[in-house]
């Protein structure tokens, strides 16, 4: 009954770029509660679609003949049943977020809850939009989808999946967003990231990644001192769980050097690619975190030092927002490194990111002596980056810097 829902939203056209056509704010999930009262000037001009925004994603009351404007009866049943709507002297509220991703739904705890709490499972936040987006859709035979709060990851691998959350909760919505969206084939288990057991072709992750001193305890996002703790214990067993040309994928929030301490996580047999968003320093990534925690006003300078105390204990100068890749190589290709920079994505790019991959771990391999490599841009017809002719670059190096950036093709491509 759950899929009515999904049915409706998509025939509402509840999807990413209508919410920040609305919204005015790309990408939408970077919506703040403080700016209610000028998201409500916009979403009240947008009829059915306006009030779907309003009511799964800033928490705003309707009444009753405002729902059915977007939900038919049989949603607004199935919504009930779940426990989701909270009637209140304005109408009726949402308990819960949807957001729509790729194509599908995913319903999560509300991000504008005023008080946090332990086992609020997340909602799709930035990181979680950079995982979708990034990851290459390949044909995968087998997924494992670690720490999976919503269950988006593994419900948006496409293929039979195994999703793993410490999370009771998480695992609930998991199993709901697999109905709400007609997905069968993904299982979701309550365990610490680290029980999961089998061989996988594709690994997902989005740990809890945020540094904090003890006695934090929000599961979706205390990563301990380090903010690595889960990061670092998943990425040490990756060879256990991935096969030869499999794919490790994770977002995350990180200490500068992150690649460095995966090489030295990982050893040797493993190609690392890094593409870096946005850095903050320290002061406000602890303040804006201490604001959106449950701390008293009044509480939060001695909480600021407090946080800035284990910072300076475990080293940590500034954070990096990032996406994260590591391949199991095959025998043959050297190890490979590679870091760039890109903009917060802003849709689907898991095509581009999985041909890039497999730029770097061709020409990390041996290659015929024969081909001729081709310039990709048209507007730059046979000459490389120096201005000569590609025929005559025969510096090995140049034409693997070259093929790393995909400027130039590979012997495996026609
Ligand atoms: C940042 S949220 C990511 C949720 C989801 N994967 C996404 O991208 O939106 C981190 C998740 O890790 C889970 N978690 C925290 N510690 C864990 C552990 N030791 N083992 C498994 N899951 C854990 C939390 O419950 C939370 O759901």
């Amino acid at each position: 009954m759950i899929e009515s829902v999904a049915a409706r939203m998509a025939k509402l056209g509840y999807v990413e770029s209508a919410l920040e056509d609305i919204l005015q704010v790309r990408p939408f999930t970077f919506r703040r509660s403080i700016h209610q009262p000028a998201y409500r000037r916009r979403w009240r001009k947008h009829g059915p679609l306006g009030l779907a925004v309003a009511f799964f994603l800033l928490q705003e009351s309707l009444s009753l003949e405002e729902l059915r404007q977007l939900l038919d009866d049989e949603s607004i049943a199935a919504l009930h049943m779940q426990g989701f709507l909270e009637p209140n002297r304005l109408g009726i509220r949402s308990k819960v977020d949807l957001y729509p991703c790729m194509g599908a739904y995913f319903f999560t705890d509300s991000a504008f809850e005023l008080q946090p709490w332990p086992e609020q499972v997340y909602w799709l936040g930035g990181d979680s939009y950079t995982l979708a987006y990034c990851t290459p859709r390949r044909a995968y035979s087998k997924a494992l989808d670690l720490c999976s709060g919503s269950g988006i990851h593994a419900l948006l691998a496409g293929c039979p999946a195994l999703g793993m959350d410490i999370n009771a909760r998480a695992i609930e919505f998991g199993r709901l967003n697999a109905a709400l969206n007609g997905i069968s084939g993904v299982e979701f288990a309550q365990g610490d990231c680290c029980e999961a057991a089998g061989r996988y072709d594709l690994v997902t992750l989005n740990p809890p990644f945020v540094p904090t001193p003890e006695g934090v305890a929000e599961l979706y996002r205390t990563g301990g001192g380090s903010g690595e703790g889960v990061t670092e214990r998943v990425v040490r067993k990756l060879a256990d769980w991935l096969r030869p040309g499999g794919l490790f994928s994770m977002a995350t929030e990180a200490p500068d050097g992150a690649l460095q301490r995966m090489r030295s996580w990982l050893g040797p047999g493993w190609g690392l690619a890094e593409l870096k968003k946005f850095e903050f320093p320290i002061e406000d990534y602890i303040f804006s975190n201490i604001l959106s925690s449950a701390t008293p006003p009044d509480q939060q300078e001695a909480e600021y030092d407090r946080w800035l105390d284990s910072y300076e204990a475990f080293g940590i100068q500034k954070m990096v927002s990032a996406q994260y890749f590591a391949v199991r190589l095959a025998a043959g290709c050297a190890d490979w490194q590679c870091s760039r920079e890109i903009p917060h994505p802003s849709g689907p790019q898991g095509e581009h990111w999985g041909k890039w991959l497999e730029a770097l771990n061709t020409w990390n391999s041996p290659w015929p002596e024969d081909f001729v490599p081709r310039l990709r841009e048209p507007e730059r017809p046979g000459f490389s980056e120096q201005g000569k002719p590609l025929g005559q670059i025969e510096d090995r190096e140049s034409l693997k810097a070259l093929g790393e950036q995909m400027l130039i093709t590979h012997w495996n491509e026609k």
